[in-house]
């Protein structure tokens, strides 16, 4: 079985390697941002000839929040046209499409879990490019799984986890926004549910909702990482007021999960638990 991944050298392409190395699964083929530039027709169209894939994962994404205010094309273009341009050729080679979204398609100002029925209302350039993606990939296949997921870290790439140990050894004292609530993902774990949704070789496709377990703001999250690396950095609540950004962050951002706990049988560790891991894995 072949499986294109697009994007592959990003923080979840690199995760899906690691999982699927572990787990002895085979025809993962891993394209960057060259070899498998998502808007070339033409190059997809030759990839999808050359490997026959029985599925495609999309990790590819303009993932910069605040730089997307400024280059809303270039946002919309590869959030977008992109995804679409996937699930065009992936009609044509009956190929299942996995593809990965964010919970920021959503306001962020109920304080509820909010589930896959649920208004989106993206409040920044990214989560509304995001979510046009969803929705076109919607209109061009009916063969997909769309995963919103969420506040992803891994021992790849840059991530929250990573900033946080390397400024707990630079600094004594740190400040960290408090009032913006949402749940972390080990993209690990997300990678071992893509991989459990093909090995099971699932057909209920659609839309779901995809986070770790449980509910933390920022703050908390920090302090739990230096909790389990043992840096002793004082941290300082900070409102999102007191922090501007570009972009506009929704609130609280924290996504039900029954969906795909009960159509597709997935498993979901905690955020503390898989954060252990992950802060092991980094060497701590
Ligand atoms: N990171 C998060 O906190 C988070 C939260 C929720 C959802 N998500 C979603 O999760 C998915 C994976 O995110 P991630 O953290 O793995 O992001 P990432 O590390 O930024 O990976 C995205 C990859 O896409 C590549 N890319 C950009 N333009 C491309 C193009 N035209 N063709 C092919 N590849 C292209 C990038 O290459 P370059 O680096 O060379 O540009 C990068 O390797 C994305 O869909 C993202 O929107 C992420």
């Amino acid at each position: 079985m072949n499986i294109l991944v697009f994007g592959g050298v990003g923080q979840l392409g690199q995760c899906l390697k690691k999982v699927a190395d572990s787990k002895g699964i085979d025809g993962l083929i891993y394209l960057d941002e060259i070899q498998g530039n998502i808007l070339d027709v033409q190059l997809l169209n030759s990839l999808f000839e050359q490997y026959q894939p029985q599925y495609a994962i999309n990790c590819a994404a303009y993932t910069a929040v605040d730089k997307a205010e400024d280059e809303v094309d270039l946002s919309r273009l590869i959030n977008k046209t992109g995804a679409e341009n996937i699930a065009k050729v992936c009609v044509k080679h009956n190929t299942t499409l996995i593809h990965i979204s964010t919970d920021f398609v959503f306001e962020g100002k109920l304080a509820k879990a909010l589930n896959e029925e649920d208004i989106a209302e993206p409040i920044n350039v990214y989560g509304l490019t995001k979510l046009e993606g969803e929705q076109g990939i919607s209109q061009i296949t009916s063969q997909y799984f769309t995963l919103r997921t969420s506040w992803l870290y891994s021992e790849f790439a840059n991530n929250f986890v990573k900033t946080m140990l390397r400024l707990g050894k630079e600094r004594e004292e740190l400040g960290v926004i408090i009032d913006q609530v949402g749940s972390p993902t080990y993209a690990v774990d997300l990678a071992g549910c893509i991989l459990e949704i093909i090995t099971s070789k699932s057909d209920a496709y659609g839309l779901y909702h995809y986070s770790n377990e449980g509910v933390t703001s920022w703050y908390d999250f920090a302090k739990a990482i230096f909790e389990f690396s043992n840096y002793s950095v004082k941290v300082k609540p900070l409102k999102t007021s007191e922090y501007p950004t570009k972009a506009t962050r929704p609130l609280y951002s924290v996504m039900d999960k029954s969906k795909i706990k009960s159509l597709l049988g997935i498993q979901i560790p905690y955020w503390r638990d898989s954060l252990a891991i992950c802060i092991k894995e980094l060497g701590f």
